[in-house]
């Protein structure tokens, strides 16, 4: 198979940012996407009801040319029972981030055993709860460490769904069979790299994220779940677009930026591997039924046509900038 055709692909797991860098990378994501699920670590984070429905303004207006359902998530703290309710049906989950976990996390949680109301009335109120799973240890130990807190949350509130967002390790892929309620999103670069390519030659900067890519068996780990569509397992880019200054910077911003490129990287993937029949799954089919979503009907054809990825997107540069991509998106959503 030299052409792949997918019906509302899916990015459940975006950073669109806000302002010009909303203008620039939100046409990118909707030109490949029919939905995706929008993070809320702007600055300040999106916390509020109001905040929520200004961003889904802000994301609409971004993505207005095209058939595109933003998925937006609230930025977890300390809600009331009153401010849940009103968030309720202007979003698809929260999404917890460890305080200091990752880029805008400075409000995330400090004590997550502290917040046990919150994910109670989550549960009861069936809102599925998004986490960024890392602790604050060794920064490669990071996720297998916080597998404790996901067996804590699986285990006391086992009606709410709770999705592990941008697993990298053989450690979180074994806790899908072991709990009913955890799911999982998988990136594209995680599929591809592991720490080698971002430090084991020169730095590379724009392969350098959070959670850092990990070992060789790590990532077969992850690709023997997404190229079998496991049916906990979706597509979630975590395209994190940062300025190259912020990039190529003494203190390199995390963040790895594939909007455009993932559907064209993601068909590669699983052609090589004999696996293109299960793209649809990982890249929609999975999402919708966990998600209980019924996105925009779109159509995007991804052909085995060469393509160079740009240098860059205005100040973005994007993973493998410059270099070859043998598949390539011959009809993107909008036409
Ligand atoms: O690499 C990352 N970048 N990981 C995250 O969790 C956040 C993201 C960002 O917002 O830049
Ligand atoms: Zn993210």
């Amino acid at each position: 198979m030299n052409s792949v055709t997918l019906r509302s692909p899916l990015d459940m797991h975006v950073h669109l940012r806000q302002d010009a860098m909303l203008d620039l990378v939100a046409p990118l994501t909707a030109a490949s996407f029919a939905g995706a699920v929008i993070m809320p670590n702007l600055l300040p984070p999106v916390n509020s009801v109001e905040r929520l429905q200004w961003y889904t303004q802000e994301v609409r207006r971004a993505t207005a040319a095209f058939s595109f359902a933003p998925y937006m998530t609230l930025f977890f703290r300390d809600y009331s029972e009153q401010e849940l309710m009103a968030a309720r049906e202007h979003m698809i989950g929260i999404k917890l981030y460890p305080a200091g976990a990752t880029t805008n996390s400075e409000h995330g949680v400090q004590q997550i055993d502290a917040m046990g109301h919150v994910f109670a009335m989550m549960e009861e109120m069936d809102i599925p709860l998004l986490v960024h799973g890392e602790t604050h240890g060794f920064v490669m130990d990071r996720e297998a460490e916080f597998t404790r807190v996901y067996r804590h949350l699986a285990t006391a509130y086992p009606r709410l769904r709770i999705v592990m967002e941008h697993i990298t390790t053989a450690d979180a892929v074994a806790l899908l069979d072991q709990y009913e309620n955890l799911f999982a999103t998988v990136t594209v670069h995680h599929l591809y790299i592991t720490l080698d390519d971002v430090v084991g030659g020169l730095m590379r900067p724009h392969l350098f994220c959070k959670p850092i890519a990990k070992r060789p068996e790590d990532k077969e780990a992850l690709l023997r779940v997404c190229l079998d569509a496991h049916p906990k397992v979706m597509f979630g880019s975590d395209s994190a677009p940062h300025p190259v200054s912020m990039k190529e910077s003494p203190g390199c911003a995390a963040g790895v930026f594939t909007a455009p490129i993932a559907l064209p990287l993601l068909a590669q993937l699983f052609s090589t591997h004999s696996s293109l029949d299960k793209l649809q799954a990982f890249v929609s089919d999975n999402a919708q039924r966990i998600y209980r979503i019924t996105p925009p009907s779109t159509e995007v054809v991804v052909e085995k046509v060469p393509m160079t990825i740009p240098d860059a997107y205005d100040e973005v540069i994007p993973m493998w900038a410059g270099s070859k991509l043998e598949w390539s998106i011959t009809k993107p959503a909008h036409q």
